[in-house]
């Protein structure tokens, strides 16, 4: 099956993203024909005003994919392929506003006072480009995260809807791929998230790691060693469960028991960590701008050559 499905450039990406979204991307490119790209101009609908790192985290965004495994795909730059643009512009003239003004996402934000204040159209419309990139391709499945699914409602309506007023069944109606997966606190407890400074960076070096776990949240009724433990409030022990399944189950004990100490326990979750991360750490090193510049322009051609072709039947249906 056709799969599609774009990352924003907004800047490094941490083990949430790891465990949520490339685990996934990894194992789909092993049976399906997929197309991963990074999704720039979507960027700028928020970040038209703090652009300058965008052009540099473009590549940064691609050579972690790659060094992560993402090796059997398709890996484009949405910007590169002028077609999406075209083909935002035409799905804008036929969606009305009230279906964008009632997306969900776009409500949550208006209630922010950083995203009302810009309220600018491409923020508004962000959807519709996002419902462009998928049917460009014919994409028949879609994988995305919970906060996506109204995104991909609205495509599904637009396809219908420009199905209906030009009389075509030219478009695939994309289905969601809802992805499952564990959930992958930050260092505080609270969602991993580059705003809340609580995350583990698929970069950080081997001591970062250990002093950011090290500081990580634990039961707060432990304070001696002997203490009986409470692994179900503590961070610690959800890495622990997503990354040391072997040891798990005698971790629980132990903690219950008061038989192990949060620094040791930290000390061996932090190592379990590193041994995820350091693989990606070094691939990254090694990765030459060049080469991930040449999977670009190889990607870039293949999609633009779908793109394009899809864009002149489209434009043959309407003109
Ligand atoms: N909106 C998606 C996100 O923020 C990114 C995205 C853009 C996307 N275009 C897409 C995802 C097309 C899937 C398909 O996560
Ligand atoms: Fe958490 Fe480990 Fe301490 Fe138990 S021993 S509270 S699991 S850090």
């Amino acid at each position: 099956m056709r799969i599609v499905s774009g990352m924003r450039p907004t800047g490094r990406l941490h083990l949430g993203h790891l465990v949520g979204v490339i685990e996934n991307w990894k194992k789909l490119q092993e049976e399906h024909d997929c197309f991963f790209f990074v999704a720039d101009w979507h960027a700028l609908t928020t970040k038209f005003d703090e652009h300058e790192d965008l052009k540099a985290n473009r590549i940064d965004l691609v050579k972690t994919w790659l060094a992560c495994g993402i090796d059997k795909s398709t890996i484009f730059i949405q910007s590169d392929i002028k077609e999406h643009a075209e083909l935002y512009l035409v799905l804008n003239m036929i969606t009305p506003l009230s279906w964008l003004e009632r997306n969900p996402t776009y409500k949550d934000a208006m209630q922010q006072e950083e995203y009302k204040k810009k309220n600018n159209a491409g923020f508004l419309t962000y959807p519709v480009l996002q419902t462009a990139d998928i049917i460009l391709y014919d994409a028949e499945l879609v994988p995305i995260g919970e906060d996506q699914r109204p995104h991909l409602e609205l495509a599904r309506e637009i396809v219908r809807h420009f199905h209906f007023l030009y009389k075509t069944e030219i478009f695939v109606e994309p289905k969601e791929l809802l992805t499952k997966f564990p959930k992958l606190p930050g260092l505080d407890g609270r969602k991993m998230s580059k705003s809340y400074n609580n995350s583990i960076y698929l970069d950080d070096s081997e001591k970062e790691i250990a002093d950011k776990v090290r500081k990580a949240k634990t039961d707060p009724a432990r304070i001696k060693k002997t203490d009986p433990g409470h692994p179900e409030v503590c961070t610690v022990f959800d890495y622990h469960k997503i990354f040391n399944s072997d040891e798990v189950a005698e971790i629980e004990a132990s903690c219950r028991a008061g038989t192990i100490g949060c620094v040791a326990c930290k000390k061996r979750c932090a190592e379990k960590i590193n041994e995820v991360v350091a693989p990606i750490r070094e691939k990254r090193e090694h990765l030459k701008d060049e080469e991930i510049l040449d999977i670009i322009e190889a990607g870039n051609s293949k999609a633009r050559e779908i793109a394009s072709k899809k864009m002149a039947e489209i434009n043959e249906i309407i003109f």
